[in-house]
């Protein structure tokens, strides 16, 4: 895949969720360019090793390290952006990609999986934007934003799914509007907020889905296949690279109906 190219060069990255998947990808495409990442530890230590000893052979001029992070709990989420501070670090970008999607049929959620799912992809995007931002709003200002936060939502939260996936969708839907209201908050701080909305991407998230949901969500892809994580990983990029982004929602799904 032809790779597009992005500075990051003299900045540093925090990505949650960074050992795998789309956040893996992200973080990957931002030390190739130049850039300096923190990753949430995954709660697999080898996990983490893994992915640390990826970023660090990519580009052995740039650092990449690993805090751990619960991004549901305000006292964890507290604590990374803590531990990254007395590191010496200036946070420029944050990206949220923390997420979970169990796939169970509607009348089999429990109360206890809903919260689960709210509290990990919308209390963490919450907890994750608040905390970055009061880390940002110290920053010298560069160009218009001292900062900038982007959140790993899905299409799922603007246009429901399948029932499997109905606390999914609503905690996506949270995030998705969240955007709009810290965005415009943290602009008096200039801090900016944008959303990245992948559709049907190939990460190890989708391993429960039913086979049949699969083939029928294939189906309504127009250009009939799932992105890559690197995809969404120039997405990414993108979004965090053009100042004029401020409050939005992207979506990327290879068009969907
Ligand atoms: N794949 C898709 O089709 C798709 C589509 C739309 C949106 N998204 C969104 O994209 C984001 C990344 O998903 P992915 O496809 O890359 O999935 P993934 O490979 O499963 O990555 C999810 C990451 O989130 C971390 N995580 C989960 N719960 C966490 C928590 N409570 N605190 C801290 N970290 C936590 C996981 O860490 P552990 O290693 O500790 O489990 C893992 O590193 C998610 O927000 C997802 O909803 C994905």
């Amino acid at each position: 895949m032809a790779r597009a190219s992005f500075d990051f060069s003299g900045t540093t990255t925090v990505v949650t969720g960074g050992a795998s998947g789309i956040g893996f990808t992200c973080a990957d495409l931002i030390v190739r360019c130049g850039g300096n990442v923190i990753i949430s530890a995954s709660r697999n230590p080898e996990k983490t090793n893994q992915a640390l000893t990826k970023l660090r052979a990519v580009n052995p001029g740039v650092k990449a390290q690993a805090f751990p992070c619960e991004v549901g709990s305000e006292k964890s989420v507290e604590q990374f952006f803590r531990a990254i501070k007395e590191s010496g670090e200036r946070i420029d970008y944050v990206i949220n990609s923390a997420g979970v999607s169990p796939n169970t049929d509607f009348f089999e959620q429990t109360q206890e999986e809903w919260d689960a799912v709210q509290n990990t992809n919308a209390t963490g995007a919450f907890l994750v934007t608040k905390h970055a931002a009061l880390c940002m709003k110290d920053n010298p200002i560069n160009g218009d934003f001292r900062g900038r936060i982007l959140l790993i939502t899905s299409t799922n939260g603007i246009n429901s799914q399948d029932p499997v996936s109905a606390h999914y969708d609503s905690s996506k839907a949270a995030g998705n509007m969240l955007v709009r209201t810290a965005a415009e908050f943290l602009s008096e701080f200039q801090v900016c907020v944008n959303a990245l909305a992948p559709g049907w991407i190939e990460t190890a998230l989708n391993d429960t889905l039913p086979p049949d949901v699969k083939e029928k969500e294939t189906a309504k892809i127009w250009m009939r296949r799932w992105a890559k994580p690197e995809e969404m990983a120039q997405c990414a990029a993108h979004i965090l690279s053009m100042p004029y982004y401020m409050g939005q929602v992207l979506m990327a799904d290879g068009g969907y109906r």
